[in-house]
């Protein structure tokens, strides 16, 4: 399978490129990176990765295209992709209007996060209607490169999880910037607090991971004893996260409709 990636070196591109080049399960020269600028400098990593500034070229090049460039470039990409498989990661672009603009309907509209990079994504993908089950295999492939994929069956349910696992970074990023403050204030020093932290968060983050798969389980056994942990989940508990955390999702899930493509 050859595989083109327009919009190779944005954040989102270069992530892509990143964790696709490091699955040893890709051939470096079966993949063509695009992008306006010229500038390939993560070929200076993967040296064996092809580039072009030309589309066409890409496009002659590929059986599968990543699309990440920006919704606003793709007008200007004035490509037909003839039938070939387009994995989407452009935010608000629905199925329909990928179809429209990009003379193809064998879409996969995905929505990965940053930690793409590192292939720990959740990436929620919807097939266009005219997809098989080679091409959801080849999506899956390509979207378990860079981390864990899960096949939803409507932009409303895409949306959903959006809000959930696609914004979810900065939700996680703003809390724990927020139990660093309170750390200092505590009196402990910054690079301290920032390390302990941040520690604990992917600590956490590893646990549930490969182990224990229910948080409320674990809840419940660090605070069987009225130790610790249990004095300061007493505090938690004073909060009404779940009530805060259904209007977070709500607030996202409303931006998420409202900037579809149709
Ligand atoms: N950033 C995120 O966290 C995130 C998350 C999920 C989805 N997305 C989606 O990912 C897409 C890219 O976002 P981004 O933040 O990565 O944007 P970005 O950093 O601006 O990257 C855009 C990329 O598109 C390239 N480009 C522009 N015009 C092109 C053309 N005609 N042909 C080929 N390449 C072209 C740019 O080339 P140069 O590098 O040469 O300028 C750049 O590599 C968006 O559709 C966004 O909705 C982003």
């Amino acid at each position: 399978m050859k595989l083109g990636i327009i919009g190779a070196t944005g954040h989102m591109g270069l992530a892509i490129t990143k964790s696709i080049s490091n699955n040893k399960s890709f051939s470096h020269s079966d993949i063509m990176l695009s992008n306006a600028s010229g500038n390939f400098s993560v070929l200076s990593e993967f040296p064996n990765l092809k580039s072009t500034t030309d589309n066409n070229v890409l496009l002659d090049f590929s059986d599968v295209i990543i699309l990440a460039c920006r919704p606003s470039d793709v007008s200007q990409l004035n490509l037909d992709f003839e039938n070939k498989l387009i994995i989407s990661v452009l935010a608000g672009a629905t199925i329909e209007s990928l179809i429209q603009a990009l003379s193809s309907d064998h879409i996969v509209r995905a929505m990965p996060n940053l930690a793409a990079e590192f292939q720990v994504s959740f990436t929620p993908y919807l097939l266009s209607d005219n997809c098989n089950d080679s091409d959801k295999e080849i999506a899956e492939r390509i979207l378990n490169a860079i981390g864990e994929s899960h096949c939803v069956s409507t932009e409303e349910e895409f949306n959903k999880i959006t809000a959930i696992s696609g914004a979810g970074p900065g939700y996680f990023a703003f809390i724990l910037d927020q139990f660093i403050e309170a750390s200092i204030e505590q009196g402990i020093d910054r690079e301290t607090a920032k390390k302990a932290c941040i520690q604990t968060f992917y600590g956490c983050g590893e646990l549930f991971k490969h182990g224990c798969d229910s948080p409320a389980e674990v809840v419940t056994n660090m605070t069987r004893y009225k130790g610790v942990t249990a004095m300061g989940v007493e505090q938690l508990r004073l909060i009404p996260i779940k009530d805060i955390f259904s209007k977070v999702i709500q607030a996202a899930f409303k931006k998420a409709n409202s900037n579809m493509q149709r």
